[in-house]
């Protein structure tokens, strides 16, 4: 595998998150205009999940670097003719491409991926990972606290399926910030520390809150969206007890009124439009890490 692949949050130490995070704030200050020298980076996506901010954000930043951009038609390659996820790669990295981004719906895809040279980055395995989200949300978090450590990050929702949950955790828990996780029984997750959703509410800086996964399968039974809202959902009333400087986050897509009120997306804590923006910034500096780039210096 390429030493500059990206393909989990628990692949990256602390230094290396802050050098991606320190490119990606530069990026949007002294370093707006810099691309990829050459110029002739050729990069293929792949998604063979449904996908928006993902997909196109990292599109607009390979966009942005320079790249040459090949968007592969997963649902008409020959993966749909039997070939496996391995050799389609591996025909990519022959034909000239020089790194790859997937998302899949299988965990920990990229295992299977050993022998291809080229740098992949991983754009969310199954419930397994998403560390181009993670390191959006810790940027937006730096941005508005000045730290990641001691944070009190409260993750609400359906925790089991989620791979934010999961590279979010590993992340912010390296940087000694208190993660804790409140939603239905049903979705608790072996080794999270589970909290009632009402009793720390008060306390936590950050309240993300996460869509029901039910293209993973996960379902409530007998429950509406107003119900699901009332139980577990950020309401206005919930969101009048945040603290004063508290945020809220969303790795979205929102489905809006089932765990956040309509009202609250763009309300004066959400940072939700914030983080996607964000998003185009970190993966910017992902692609050029992938490229084998030194972190920035800060100009004088
Ligand atoms: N947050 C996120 O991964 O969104 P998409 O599924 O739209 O890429």
């Amino acid at each position: 595998m390429n030493q500059n692949s990206l393909l989990s949050m628990s692949d990256l130490s602390r230094n290396d998150i802050i050098h991606i995070l320190n490119d990606a704030s530069l990026f949007n200050v002294s370093y707006s205009d810099w691309q990829l020298p050459c110029h002739k980076a050729l990069v293929a996506n792949l998604f063979f999940e449904a996908s928006t901010r993902t997909h196109f954000s990292f599109e607009s930043a390979e966009l942005q670097l320079g790249c040459k951009v090949a968007d592969v038609q997963t649902s008409v390659s020959s993966v749909t003719k039997g070939e496996t996820l391995y050799d389609t790669c591996k025909t990519l990295e022959s034909v000239g491409y020089d790194c790859l981004v997937i998302r899949h719906k299988q965990d920990a895809y990229y295992k299977q991926l050993e022998g291809i040279n080229i740098p992949i980055l991983n754009a969310g395995d199954g419930a397994g990972d998403h560390p181009t989200q993670c390191l959006l949300d810790l940027l937006t978090m730096y941005q508005e606290f000045g730290t990641l450590t001691g944070l009190n990050v409260l993750i609400c929702g359906d925790i089991q399926h989620s791979r934010v949950a999961a590279s979010d955790k590993t992340a912010l828990e390296l940087f000694q910030s208190n993660v804790l996780f409140a939603g239905p029984e049903e979705w608790k997750r072996e080794g999270y520390k589970h909290v009632d959703f009402d009793e720390y509410l008060e306390k936590a800086d950050v309240v993300m809150m996460l869509r029901i996964q039910k293209e993973r399968g996960a379902a409530l039974a007998d429950m509406s969206d107003a119900e699901y809202l009332e139980q577990y959902g950020l309401t206005k009333e919930r969101y009048g007890r945040m603290k004063k400087n508290a945020i809220i986050m969303h790795p979205a897509p929102v489905n809006r009124g089932v765990e956040i009120d309509t009202d609250l997306v763009e309300a004066e804590k959400s940072r939700i439009f914030k983080q996607m923006s964000n998003g185009v910034l970190v993966r910017k500096a992902v692609i050029k890490r992938a490229f084998g780039y030194a972190p920035f210096e800060e100009k004088k």
